[in-house]
Formats: C-alpha cells, sequence, structure tokens
C-alpha cells in the first residue's frame, strides 16, 4: 500500500541559523571509543598517524564534524588533566570506576585529543572536571592549553612538546551534577558553575564557551535554577559577559522501563514505533527547556547545549556491560532523523549538540572490529544531512500526514526539515512506517527550483545493519523524484531516510 502525505515549504521564508556545531561529537574514555577505537598507539599494525588510526580520521574528515567533545561524561568528572600529560610511559594509571572499572593507561591526554581535532580539522570541547576536581586544576588546564607567553602551565606545556597554544573554544564546567557529577542540588550546581566559571579566562585570542551542565531529559527545574541564577548574577554584577554563556542537557532514546533494557538488532514492530515516539518526544522537552529560557533570557544570550542525544540499548552479548557497544541499525538512523528535524526548528535557541558516542559506544558513527572500519546506518544520516551545518532554517511544514499509535498518543509517520544556503536548498525526510512506503507531496513556494541530487537510506527490515562482513548493507542510494503540477513528488520506502538537494532560481 502507498501512504500519502502533503508537505509545504516556503523557500523564501528564511530563519534562523542552524549552528553547524548542532553537529558535534562526543569521545569519553569509555569502552572502545578511545583505545581500540580512536587511539591504536604509534606501535600498532593498524594504520596510524602519531597512534590515532588514519580510517577514523578519513571516514570522520568527510563528515565536517564541528566539535568533538571530550574526555566524558561521567569520566570528566573522575579526570585529572596532569595524568595525562608527559612521556606516555611515565604517566600514572588510574581505574576508570564509571565504565568497565579498568585501568586507565593515560596513553591518551590532552596532546594526543588536541592533535586528533587538528587531524580531524573540529573545534574542541572540553569538559573539566567539578566533581572530583577543583576550580584551580580547571583553572590552569585552560591556561595550559590556550595561553602565549611564559605562564606557568604555558612553559609546562612547552616542556612537553608543544609551543603554540592551542584555540579551544567549548569548556563544559563538570558533567551530569545531579548524578555522577556529583550528587548536587541544581541551587548548589548553578553557585558552583558560577565560581568556576570566574577563574576560566580568555587568554589571548581564545574566547570561551563556558557550557553549564544541564537536566536530565525534561528535568526543566534543574534549566530554571541555572538560567535564574546566572540571569540575575549577571545583572546584579555588571559584567561585561555571562560568566557562562550556554546551559547543556542531555536526552537518550529507549523503550520499555528504562535505559539499557532492549536489544539493539532484535525488535518488534511496536518496539521501533515506541522507539520514534520516544525521539518524538524529544520535541516537547527542547520546547519546555526552551520555554524556561526565554522566561528568564528573552534577548537569548544564554544557548542551550544537547551535549549527549542517542539510542541506548543493551550492550552486545558476549562484550563488557560497562562499555555499551552496541551496534546500529535503520531505526538508529531514523532516531538521528528525527532528532535533527528538532534541533534545526529550534535552532533559535540551540546551538551545539554532540550525538553519544562518535565510535565503537551507544549511537556510534563508526565501529571497528580489528583493522576493519565499518559505517553505521547513523554515520550516513550525518553525511546526507551536512549541507544543513550553517544553513538558514526554512518554515517547513508536513500537513495531512499519516499516523499510527505508539506509547499512548498519536505518531505522525513523516518529518520534514529544510534549510537554505549559498542558493541551493536541502530538505531531510523521515519515513517510520514498517510496511508500506508514502508518497510525500511538497508544495515549494517562493521560487523555482530544481532537483540536483536525491538519495535515501533504507533496507527491507527497520533491523538491518552493518558490520565487518558485510559493511555496505546499509548505504545512500539514488531516489528517483518527479515534479507533478508543480509539486515535488518524493517517494519514501518503509522505514527510511532521504534528503533532496535543490537548486534555487
Ligand atoms: O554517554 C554515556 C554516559 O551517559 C555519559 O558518560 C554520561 O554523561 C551519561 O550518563
Amino acid at each position: 500500500m502507498t501512504l500519502s502525505a502533503r508537505a509545504v515549504i516556503d523557500l523564501d521564508v528564511v530563519g534562523d541559523r542552524i549552528s553547524r556545531h548542532i553537529y558535534g561529537h562526543f569521545a569519553e574514555h569509555l569502552g572502545r571509543c578511545i583505545y581500540d577505537g580512536f587511539w591504536v598507539g604509534e606501535n600498532s599494525s593498524i594504520p596510524n598517524i602519531r597512534g590515532i588510526r588514519t580510517d577514523i580520521v578519513d571516514a570522520l574528515r568527510a563528515l565536517d564534524i564541528p566539535n568533538l567533545r571530550w574526555p566524558g561524561g561521567c569520566f570528566a568528572d573522575t579526570y585529572h588533566w596532569r595524568d595525562g600529560i608527559g612521556p606516555r610511559e611515565q604517566r600514572p594509571k588510574i581505574a576508570n570506576t564509571n565504565w568497565g572499572d579498568v585501568v586507565e593507561s593515560n596513553h591518551f591526554g590532552t596532546h594526543e585529543f588536541m592533535d586528533l581535532c587538528d587531524l580531524l580539522g573540529t573545534e574542541a570541547y572540553v569538559n573539566g572536571n567539578v566533581g572530583s576536581g577543583t576550580v584551580q586544576e580547571m583553572s590552569e588546564w585552560v591556561e595550559y592549553l590556550t595561553r602565549d607567553d611564559d605562564s606557568p602551565m604555558a612553559r609546562l606545556r612547552r616542556e612537553n612538546g608543544r609551543d603554540e597554544p592551542w584555540r579551544v573554544p567549548f569548556w563544559g564546567i563538570g558533567n551530569e551534577p545531579w548524578g555522577c557529577g556529583g550528587n548536587l542540588s541544581p541551587e548548589f550546581y548553578a553557585e558552583e558553575a558560577r565560581r568556576y566559571a570566574t577563574y576560566c579566562h580568555d587568554h589571548g585570542e581564545n574566547r570561551l564557551t563556558l557550557i553549564a551542565a544541564g537536566a536530565n531529559e525534561d528535568d526543566f527545574e534543574w534549566t530554571r535554577v541555572l538560567v535564574k541564577t546566572l540571569v540575575e548574577s549577571h545583572a546584579a554584577n555588571l559584567y561585561d559577559k555571562h560568566p557562562y554563556q550556554a546551559i547543556s542537557f542531555h536526552y537518550y532514546t529507549h523503550t520499555g522501563s528504562g535505559i539499557n533494557r532492549e536489544d539493539a538488532t532484535t525488535f518488534t514492530d511496536e518496539q521501533f514505533y515506541d522507539t520514534m515516539a520516544y525521539a518524538r518526544d524529544f520535541e516537547r522537552v527542547v520546547r519546555g527547556h526552551v520555554a524556561v529560557m526565554d522566561s528568564y533570557d528573552p534577548e537569548n544570550r544564554v544557548s542551550l547545549v544537547c551535549d549527549e542525544w542517542g539510542t541506548w540499548w543493551n550492550a552486545e552479548k558476549g562484550t563488557n556491560p560497562g562499555f555499551l557497544f552496541q551496534q546500529n541499525t535503520i531505526r538508529d538512523a531514523l532516531v538521528a532523523g528525527i532528532h535533527f528535524d528538532i534541533f534545526h526548528r529550534y535552532a533559535r535557541r540551540i546551538s551545539m549538540a554532540n550525538i553519544a558516542q562518535t565510535v565503537n559506544v551507544l549511537q556510534a558513527m563508526i565501529l571497528t572490529d580489528g583493522d576493519k572500519l565499518v559505517l553505521t546506518p547513523t554515520y550516513h544520516v550525518f553525511e546526507m544531512n551536512k549541507g544543513h551545518q550553517d544553513a538558514r532554517a526554512l518554515a517547513a511544514h508536513v500537513l495531512d500526514a499519516p499516523a499510527t499509535t505508539a506509547r499512548g498518543g498519536e505518531l505522525p509517520l513523516v518529518s520534514m526539515s529544510a534549510s537554505t544556503k549559498e542558493g541551493a536548498a536541502l530538505i531531510s525526510l523521515t519515513h517510520l512506517s514498517t510496511d508500506d512506503e508514502c508518497e510525500v507531496r511538497i508544495d515549494l513556494r517562493g521560487c523555482g527550483a530544481r532537483v540536483t541530487r536525491a538519495r535515501v537510506l533504507g533496507a527491507d527490515s527497520a533491523t538491518t545493519y552493518n558490520d565487518a562482513d558485510v559493511p555496505d548493507r546499509v548505504e545512500p542510494r539514488p531516489l528517483t523524484t518527479a515534479f507533478e503540477g508543480g509539486e515535488l513528488v518524493v517517494t519514501m520506502p518503509p522505514h527510511s531516510f532521504a534528503t533532496v538537494e535543490l537548486a534555487l532560481d
């Protein structure tokens, strides 16, 4: 059966800029993300550049990733950066009590991370330690990385082989302080965040964007306390700028009774639709945080950052449950498609997002198996969508979408967003029906347009994934589109993601 949906895009109603940083990434010292992922060491038989896997660098460069968050996550609040500098063999080992209780060698530290960012051509987002660290420790880390004179930390960096300071724009002030980051109350954390921020300085040309650690999912009260404390302290102290510039929150998609309860590759249609309903509920959560921030900060001076998002399934059988290694199917790709549509719609307030995580952990772009590298369906969504980076959001509405029922409510089966830059437009479409194709007729208003490329990501089953044996089961393929009666007609196969690129007259 063929379902049908109608949609409208106003090609000349140009909205907010979609920050490229919405396409950000996250690499934690967790399982096989860093070690046996990004980092194989200089003596590995796997091709590498100064210890960093070459094939991963090449694959991620093709995504134009704008920023990379590190070293956690929960790990950030147990990490002491001085353990990770100097000659590798002399670095102290520590216990990674958050993730698998394994011994951390500290072989991948500050210099290795900055080298990785340089190789990727991406900006660094360093997450400081509030839970078990000190203000001095974070302040000195900023100085170590970014100062260019004869200060004690700049000198220490030079002793470790790096003359020039790096540019490090993004800094997280702790992580999940309501949980692994210290089990703090929002009131206490808000004061702490302000104190930490006070001692993190802009050295030389480097300008910091300090990100206070925010809410779990729809904990709007956490956001309210953070933004209120920030805005009021700013007004009282007449600072030139706010002590911190952004507030984060985390949102993981799962089904059943919580994270880590269901398998990544084996699921029923009901579980599939429940997952999609959970992903779409992200819009309610974003709307709530934005409403709270609007009420205290109507001038939009403080931005919202979702620095952990993605699916969270059971760890694959036979792997360490503390390593959070999961496969990645078409279902995960569609969760990504839905999230990006929502990020694009709220581009006014959302300045950054980071999928959790980039390699071998949770909703990964890349899975490694020895010297083999697998690009996941989610990787392809990031690649197909990269034209939205720094584009301007367009008014895009799905009308008369088919729907089903999931998690006790109505679940529309088509999601869409669009943007424009440099005389072109990009339309993203996510279609959720597991049984039926859907003909989407899009009324393109405002100017003439012709299709320059259309691609679709799909497979016979939503459970399909790529692995080392068959790495290309799920890949973007050309999609045929048509103009009929002035409307763009896109026929989406069941459970698929598509992008249509337009040249505008
Ligand atoms: O991404 C995995 C973990 O999930 C992060 O370390 C933590 O911040 C969150 O709970």
